[in-house]
């Protein structure tokens, strides 16, 4: 199934985690493994659009017939998204993107003082899916919202807030969905309404997801 929905459609879909570096041998990440993202952009190319994977550094092999592109951190994903987004049909952001990263990469290895604490400077890092939801040419942009608790309330918040056309919220407190798992379990909010997914592998859910926004395009 999926068969022909996105033909002659471009999707864009982020994955993995981002890294900051700190200094040459030491970065800032989180545990995302690429697994949903890369399930999506199978998905989307399964379904006959050109697909473009934006990934952050993970272990998974590309899916075939989906364009690969490589990133470090989030500076680099966001030039990387502009570049594609602009005149696609669909973006996912499925990526997680470090919200902060070092104010300073030091050029050298730090070293370790004999102070008991260190501290380090953060700034923020550009939002990537609300710089893709207010380009001109914007194509339909999906944000992911991965909460640990009021999972619905705080996901209706970002589809305002980052002024993108839905959200696919996440509940990342339960054991086994989520963050490196092979299932996931979530729930797609849009102006229209909120459609529940319950726990199933992320290639499944995958295409379902594929399935229910291709009829949105
Ligand atoms: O990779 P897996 O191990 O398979 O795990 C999948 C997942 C749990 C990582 C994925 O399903 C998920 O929920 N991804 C979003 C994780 C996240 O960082 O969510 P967030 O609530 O912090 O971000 C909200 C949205 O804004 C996301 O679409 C994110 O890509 C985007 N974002 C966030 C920060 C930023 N600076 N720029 C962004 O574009």
């Amino acid at each position: 199934f999926n068969v022909d929905t996105l033909t002659g459609k471009t999707v864009v879909i982020t994955a993995g985690p981002t890294r900051e570096a700190i200094d040459p041998v030491r970065y800032l990440s989180n545990h995302s493994s690429g697994k949903m993202g890369y399930a999506l952009a199978e998905a989307a190319a399964e379904a006959g659009a050109r697909t473009i994977l934006i990934s952050g550094p993970c272990q998974l092999a590309p899916p075939e017939r989906v364009e690969h592109i490589k990133v470090i951190s989030a500076d680099d994903m966001l030039a990387a998204c502009l570049g594609y987004a602009a005149g696609s049909d669909l973006f996912i952001g499925a990526a997680a993107v470090a919200d902060f990263r070092p104010a300073n990469i030091a050029e050298q290895k730090l070293k370790k003082s004999d102070a008991d604490t260190m501290t380090l400077t953060l700034v923020k890092n550009p939002d990537i899916i609300a710089s893709v939801a207010a380009l001109d040419a914007a194509p339909f942009t999906v944000a992911f919202a991965a909460e640990s608790e009021r999972v619905l309330e705080y996901a209706r918040d970002k589809l305002v807030r980052k002024k993108v056309d839905c959200v696919i919220a996440n509940d990342i407190s339960a054991a086994g969905i989520g963050f490196n798992s092979d299932d996931n379990a979530v729930t797609l909010i849009d102006r229209r309404g909120e459609t529940r997914f319950d726990q199933r592998s992320k290639p499944q859910l995958a295409r379902e997801l594929i399935a229910l926004l291709a009829e949105r395009l």
